[in-house]
């Protein structure tokens, strides 16, 4: 098994609609899943490396710590273990290393929207561990976890790490936990990396980082939409600015227009204007703490298996047990 399957045709299509939408609505809004072009993938590699993104380096330490655990939990029998947005599966190395050195029976399924980003890292493991069977899932995540039931009957455990599920509003996640638990069999098990609650400083300089490059992975949005939508966004003329709001957990990005322009987007015909100090909404990315992520698995139809943290307890990577 070694094919790419495909699910996914609207993707490309849906973009223009859902700017029209984002930037005719009130208040202004983009969503954040477009942040991912060749450019925006590459912005987030490097966010990944920077000293004030922490979330990156916890949750390396949680698998590299934990991984023993995690694995116990298969009780010895075969199993797929399933990625939710693979990415470079860096993070992914570490338990599929420990795994394979264990003599775990297992197939590795990494699902992603992007087909380059996975047959990169088809090609990579397949250099790295010859013996290892992995089959990559084009698609969003739903209809790819469908089409992996069809291919296979082993137990599950998924992966959705890098606290992704905290780029959607707590009622959205729990919604998407519990479509993910429909796709699931009793038993399976979803190990899910959510980011906490913190020193607020600590929280905002994550997405206020010194070097400017999560400011440019917003503003990258906006090329993307001149480029590919023909819009001529002047991207001095917006300002990054993340805010931390510690009672609901939620990180926000916005970009502000510094001053009244009319940004002209030919593919949609449409003039979009500013007022001075408007914004865009960009991105959410929330943070939880205990009780809201016990409320969450409860809610989905999953119950708490295991709680694994890193020392600094900045960051958990939940094990969820369907039920
Ligand atoms: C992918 N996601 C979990 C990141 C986050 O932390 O919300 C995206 C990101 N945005 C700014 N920095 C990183």
């Amino acid at each position: 098994m070694d094919s790419t399957f495909s699910t996914e045709s609207t993707i490309n299509q849906t973009f223009a609609e859902d700017v029209r939408q984002g930037l005719t609505s009130d208040p202004k809004f983009l969503l954040s899943r477009y942040f991912y072009d060749a450019a925006g993938d590459k912005l987030f590699q490097k966010i990944m490396e920077l000293p004030e993104y922490y979330l990156t380096g916890c949750e390396f330490e949680i698998l590299q710590t934990h991984w023993s655990s995690i694995l116990r939990q298969m009780d010895g029998l075969p199993f797929d273990l399933v990625e939710l947005g693979a990415g470079d599966g860096l993070k992914t190395r570490i338990l599929i290393r420990q795994f394979l050195a264990q003599k775990a029976d297992f197939h590795y399924l990494p699902i992603d929207i992007s087909g380059s980003v996975l047959a990169h890292l088809r090609n990579v493991l397949n250099e790295k561990w010859p013996e290892l069977p992995v089959t990559p899932v084009e698609g969003e995540y739903f209809s790819a976890l469908h089409e992996i039931d069809r291919l296979s009957d082993r137990r599950k455990l998924v992966l959705f790490l890098g606290s992704n599920i905290g780029n959607m509003d707590q009622e959205r996640a729990a919604g998407f936990l519990q479509k993910l638990r429909d796709r699931l069999h009793p038993d399976d098990l979803l190990l899910v990396g959510f980011d906490l609650k913190k020193d607020p400083e600590v929280i905002l300089a994550a997405y206020n980082d010194s070097q400017g490059v999560t400011r440019d992975f917003n503003l990258n949005l906006l090329r993307r939409i001149n480029r590919e939508l023909g819009a001529d966004f002047d991207l001095s003329a917006f300002r990054h600015w993340p805010v931390y709001n510690p009672l609901s957990g939620d990180t926000k990005s916005y970009l502000v227009s510094e001053k009244e322009q009319t940004v002209r987007i030919k593919a949609l015909e449409l003039e979009v204007p500013f007022r001075k100090w408007e914004s865009i909404d960009m991105e959410l990315s929330k943070k939880y703490d205990r009780p809201e992520i016990e409320w969450l698995a409860e809610h989905a139809g999953f119950e708490v298996e295991n709680w694994f943290f890193d020392e600094k307890q900045y960051f958990a990577d939940v094990l969820f047990r369907a039920i």
